[in-house]
């Protein structure tokens, strides 16, 4: 009798390209690197944004984000290193710091900031830009902070440490779950020598994006500071059967994986709001100015 485990052989994604970002500022100065915008929104869909951020000058973060308006997606904060207070206009507060993370659905218009609370030492992190459904866009916003406590974790029998931020990585839940666009949002921390498998469903797009050290998917290597997007199942180069990604690191690694169910929808942004036609936008724009945003 044959045994199902050698028959079903898993098999992982591989590297379709290597991105680097582009430095750049935001709000009132802040210094970061955008990974992911612009083109790459159609091909990784749902996501829209990737900023990263890094630096132990605080005059490349000191500035932060003052007031300034959202609506039509998701964002998501996760900061590593550092401490930073937001505060909106749906009346939310809170104080991002490490290893936390802050979950904000704009929906129809949020009004935030986000300031430093530190004056030197360290500030590192993400955020990630995360689509709604066009039924969603104009839902009430929502928010919630997860202190670093909060983001459910696991260790493989390699000593890989994972930190399930959303979605579900090997029979572990994460911290948010969310219906249409599935999001899987990873933090992985690999020793060296080690591989870590994770399953990805095969209607989602993904991506990996390494902070340190570098890891090889299907031998290709990802560098640090690097995104590396995967592969599609049935996509050229890749084996339609491909129903995981399994990375491999030569020295310690940390790195985050996405991956999210596209939404096949026009996306038309402007700026912080991201709509499906440009009449939503020119809504958009009317409502912020005549103070309609919560
Ligand atoms: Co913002």
């Amino acid at each position: 009798m044959n045994n199902i485990a050698t028959i079903m052989q898993h098999q992982s994604r591989g590297i379709e390209r290597i991105i680097e970002g582009v430095a750049t500022s935001d709000g009132a100065g802040v210094k970061l690197t955008r990974v992911l915008s612009g083109k790459l929104q159609k091909r990784l869909d749902p996501f829209l944004m990737l900023d990263a951020f890094s630096s132990d000058n605080p005059d490349d973060y000191i500035a932060g984000f003052p007031d300034h308006p959202h609506r039509g997606f998701e964002t998501v904060t996760y900061m590593l290193s550092g401490r930073m207070r937001h505060r909106d206009s749906a009346g939310h507060e809170g104080l991002l710091e490490n290893g936390g993370v802050q979950w904000m659905t704009a929906g129809r218009g949020v009004i935030h900031s986000e300031i430093p609370e530190q004056e030197d030492g360290v500030m590192e992190g993400f955020q990630l830009w995360l689509n709604l459904p066009a039924q969603h866009k104009m839902a009430a916003p929502w928010y919630r902070d997860f202190p670093s406590g909060e983001i459910p974790e696991y260790v493989t029998p390699q000593g890989v440490t994972v930190r399930v931020i959303a979605g579900n990585s090997n029979g572990v839940a994460g911290a948010v779950t969310r219906e249409v666009t599935e999001p899987l949002y990873l933090d992985i921390h690999v020793p060296a020598g080690a591989e870590f498998s994770t399953a990805l469903p095969d209607t989602h797009n993904a991506f990996i994006y390494v902070y340190r050290g570098a890891v090889t998917v299907e031998g290709v290597h990802v560098a640090s500071r690097r995104m590396g997007i995967l592969s599609n199942p049935g996509s050229l180069g890749n084996a339609s059967g491909a129903d995981n990604v399994t990375l491999a690191a030569t020295e310690e690694t940390r790195l985050i994986l996405l991956a999210g169910k596209p939404l096949n929808e026009p996306i038309v942004q402007y700026g912080p709001f991201v709509m499906n036609t440009q009449q939503e936008i020119h809504q958009a724009l009317n409502d912020f100015n005549n103070g309609h945003f919560a």
